[in-house]
């Protein structure tokens, strides 16, 4: 959607540490991010939702709008969020706070913060969301980059295992996705 590039990259431009990406991701990366969430149960959380591109996938695969709560720090980016999807919980929090939001046993977290090469962001933002997972909740990560966006020694302290889903050519720039899990599951 033009008005969703127009309005990412506006932001992108104000708060580039934040926005990180050029563009929302394509609907082909929001397709593999959501895979397998018609088999969760109990809520779904969104961390770095952005214009939404991952928040309509979430609901295309069955996710009724009361289990899904969104974490965005950036205002204007909530504010479109709350217009987008009636019915969503939308949290202007940010992720490091997911296990002070009142939910616990969560089915899976789906996410666009980026956490790559920043040890104390993995920690708060992967580290917490599994204190309020459900024993066999994963956690799907976006990134850019041909490696794990945890390294092998974090996923260690922190008890993940990774599954690779691959990379989806169709965006810019090409994207790939990891998927955790706990290794006690
Ligand atoms: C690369 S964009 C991804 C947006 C969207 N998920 C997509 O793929 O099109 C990163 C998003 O994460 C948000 N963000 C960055 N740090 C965050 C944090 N600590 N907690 C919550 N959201 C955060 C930014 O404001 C931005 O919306």
């Amino acid at each position: 959607m033009a008005k969703d590039l127009g309005m990412f990259f506006g932001e992108m431009l104000r708060h580039p540490g934040e926005v990180v990406a050029l563009a929302p991701s394509s609907g082909a990366v929001a397709r593999r991010m959501t895979a397998g969430l018609d088999r969760v149960t109990g809520p779904v959380v969104e961390i770095g939702p952005g214009t939404g591109s991952f928040t309509r996938a979430i609901l295309a695969r069955g996710v009724a709008p009361e289990r899904l709560t969104l974490l965005e720090t950036n205002t204007r980016f909530c504010e479109a969020l709350r217009d987008r999807f009636p019915g969503v919980r939308v949290l202007n929090r940010p992720a490091q706070e997911i296990s002070a939001i009142g939910l616990r046993d969560i089915g899976a977290v789906i996410s666009g913060v980026p956490v790559l090469a920043r040890p104390r962001i993995q920690r708060e933002v992967v580290g917490r969301a599994f204190e309020v997972m459900a024993r066999e909740g994963w956690f799907a990560q976006i990134t850019y980059s041909p490696n794990a966006p945890i390294s092998s020694e974090m996923r260690c302290e922190l008890g993940l295992r990774v599954e690779r889903r691959g990379t989806v050519w169709a965006n810019l720039p090409p994207a790939r996705i990891f998927v955790f899990h706990s290794i006690q599951h």
